[in-house]
C-alpha cells in the first residue's frame, strides 16, 4: 500500500474514490461542496431526499457519477459538526476502508481532514489515517483450510490536507507506516496459536527482524545461559514445561554511539495455564495472548527501525510457558532472583512479575536512561480499567506524564495508578524477602509494586496491558496496543 499527503483541491484530483465527509443535518464539508459542484449537484440532491443522515461512520457510495474527477464518491458521516474530532475522524476512516476493501477501487483520496480536524495537528491527521487504514485492512494469520476471502484491491491512498500542512502530513505518513508495521507484527505474533508461537518462535521472529533491518541486532540466550545469569525467578516459571525458555535481547541502534538506550522489558509468557495454581477452563485459550508485552517490544522496535528513529533502544524479553507438571514450581517454593533477593511463590499464577523482575535486573547492564516494562500482568487491571485505557505505573512524575501524554496523542491511552509503600507492604513474606502476591485488594497495584522493588534507582514505568492488548468475544484478537503509545513516546515524548 502506498500513502501520500496531498493539498490538491477535491474538484481537480482524479481518483477511483473520493472519500467525502458529511456532518449531521446535511452539513457538507468543504470538499463535499466542491465535489457537489463539479458532479452536478449529486450530493445536495441526495441529502435533500434524506438518504444520508451524516451519523458517525455511516457510509453511502455514489458509484459512477456522470461528471467530476472521481469515479466514485463515498459519503462518510462525521457526526455533529460541533463534536467533530479525532474519534469521529478515525471511525470515519475505518468505515470508509471497510467499504473500499470490498469495492473494486484500486485507489482513493480521503478528504475527511481537508478542512482540518479540530484538535488534531496535521501530522497526526495523516498518521492516524495511515494507521486506521492499515489496521482495518489487517488480516490475521489464520489456519482455516477453506478458500481465503479475496484480498482488497486498494493500492494507493491519498490524504488531502490544507495545502500549508502537506509537509507535516508527509512526516505523519512516514511515521504512520512504521507504526502500522510494528502493530501488524505484534498482532501476527500474538494471534498465532500457542503451539506455534513458542519462546523459540519468538526468538526466530527477533532474529528475522534483525535480518530485515540494519541497526537491529538480536541475541538469544537458552536455558543454560539463563541459568548462568542466575535468573532463578524467571527459571522458576519455566520449570513445569517441556518447551524451552529463551531470553531475547534486541538492540536497535539509531542514535549516537554513546547515548544510553531506553530499555523495554516485555512479558513473554507464550501460554499461561496458571501452573500448579491452575486457572479455570473458561477463556483459558486467551492466555496465548500472555506474550503481548513481548510482542509489543518486537513491534515497537520494528516501527522504530522502519522509521529510522534517531535513538537507541534495547528490548529485553524473558519468554517461557507457565505449565503444571511434576517438576513445576509449587506454592510455597522460595526462589532467588537475579538481583539476589528471595521470593516466596505463593501463587504460581502470578508468574509475569517473576519473569519481569529478572528482566528488569538484566536491563541494568545497558545503563538505560529509562526502563519501561510491558505486560498482560493482572486480571485486576482489566476489572479496574477495562479495555480502553491500559494501566500506567511510575513513581517518576515526569516519566508518567510523558507516557500518558504520548498515549493521548497516539490515541492509545494509559491511565496512571499509584505505586506506594503502603501497597508494597502487602508483599511481605514470613520466609523470604518478598512474596509474589499481595492478596485480593488492589491487585494491579501490588503487582506493579513488586516490580518497583526491582527497579530502585532506575527511571522506571510499568504498563499493565491485560485489558487493552487483545479483544475477546467475536472480535477476539490482538489490538497491537501499546505499540502506538510506545513509538509516540520514544519519537516525541521523552
Ligand atoms: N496473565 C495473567 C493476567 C491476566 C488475566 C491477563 C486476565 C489477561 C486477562 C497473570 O499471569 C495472572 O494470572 N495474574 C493473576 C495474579 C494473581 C494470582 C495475583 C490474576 O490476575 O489473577
Ligand atoms: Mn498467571
Ligand atoms: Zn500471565
Amino acid at each position: 500500500m502506498q500513502f501520500h499527503a496531498t493539498g490538491a483541491s477535491a474538484a481537480r484530483q482524479r481518483t477511483a474514490c473520493a472519500i467525502v465527509g458529511i456532518h449531521e443535518k446535511g452539513v457538507m464539508t468543504g470538499a463535499a461542496r466542491e465535489l457537489d459542484r463539479v458532479s452536478g449537484g449529486a450530493i445536495a440532491r441526495l441529502l435533500k431526499r434524506g438518504d444520508f443522515r451524516g451519523k458517525t461512520a455511516e457510509v453511502l457510495p455514489l458509484v459512477a457519477p456522470r461528471r467530476g474527477p472521481a469515479e466514485r464518491l463515498l459519503l462518510v458521516g462525521l457526526g455533529a459538526r460541533a463534536n467533530f474530532g479525532r474519534k469521529a475522524y478515525r471511525r470515519g476512516l475505518v468505515a470508509a476502508t471497510q467499504w473500499l476493501a470490498k469495492s473494486g477501487a484500486a485507489n482513493a483520496v480521503s478528504y475527511l481532514a481537508a478542512d482540518k480536524v479540530p484538535g488534531l495537528e496535521p501530522y497526526y491527521a495523516a498518521r492516524h489515517a495511515v494507521e486506521s487504514v492499515l489496521a482495518t485492512l489487517y488480516r490475521t494469520p489464520d489456519m482455516k483450510s477453506g478458500r481465503k476471502p479475496p484480498r482488497a484491491k486498494l493500492r494507493r491512498f491519498g490524504i488531502a490536507l490544507p495545502a500549508a500542512d502537506v509537509a507535516a502530513g508527509r512526516r505523519g505518513v512516514l511515521d504512520g507506516r512504521g507504526i502500522a508495521a510494528g502493530v501488524a507484527l505484534m498482532r501476527d505474533l500474538a494471534n498465532l496459536p500457542p503451539n506455534v508461537c513458542t519462546p523459540s518462535y519468538l526468538a526466530v521472529a527477533a532474529r528475522k527482524l534483525a535480518g530485515e533491518h540494519k541497526g537491529v541486532r538480536a541475541r538469544v540466550l537458552d536455558a543454560r545461559a539463563i541459568r548462568r545469569l542466575r535468573m532463578g525467578s524467571f527459571l522458576s516459571v519455566t520449570r513445569g514445561s517441556e518447551e524451552p525458555p529463551r531470553l531475547i535481547v534486541l538492540e536497535y541502534r539509531g542514535g549516537r554511539a554513546g547515548e544510553p538506550p531506553v530499555a523495554l522489558v516485555g512479558k513473554g509468557i507464550t501460554f499461561d495455564t496458571g501452573g500448579i495454581s491452575l486457572k479455570q477452563p473458561p477463556g483459558m485459550d486467551e492466555m496465548k495472548f500472555d506474550m503481548s508485552g513481548a510482542a509489543s517490544v518486537l513491534g515497537t522496535i520494528k516501527s522504530l527501525a522502519s522509521i529510522g528513529a534517531k535513538l537507541n533502544v534495547v528490548g529485553v524479553i524473558p519468554t517461557c510457558e507457565n505449565m503444571p507438571s511434576g517438576r513445576a514450581t509449587k506454592p510455597g517454593d522460595i526462589v532467588t532472583s537475579m538481583s539476589g533477593r528471595t521470593i516466596e511463590v505463593l501463587n504460581t499464577d502470578a508468574e509475569g512479575r517473576l519473569v519481569l523482575c529478572d528482566g528488569i535486573t538484566f536491563a541494568r547492564r545497558f545503563k538505560p536512561s529509562a526502563v519501561v516494562d510491558i505486560a498482560t500482568l493482572t486480571g485486576a487491571c482489566v476489572i479496574a480499567l477495562g479495555a480502553h485505557y491500559c494501566g500506567l505505573f511510575s513513581p517518576d512524575e515526569k516519566l508518567a506524564t510523558a507516557i500518558a501524554d504520548a498515549g493521548e496523542r497516539a490515541d492509545d491511552r494509559a491511565w496512571r495508578l499509584p505505586v506506594a509503600e503502603e501497597y508494597a507492604d502487602l508483599l511481605k513474606s514470613n520466609f523470604a524477602d518478598l512474596a509474589n502476591v499481595g492478596g485480593r485488594e488492589a491487585g494491579a497495584i501490588t503487582a506493579a509494586c513488586f516490580l518497583w522493588k526491582f527497579a530502585d534507582g532506575l527511571r522506571w514505568a510499568h504498563l499493565d496491558i491485560a485489558g487493552t492488548a487483545y479483544l475477546t468475544g467475536s472480535h477476539k484478537g490482538s489490538t497491537g496496543r501499546p505499540v502506538p503509545l510506545l513509538v509516540d513516546w520514544l519519537l516525541h515524548g521523552r
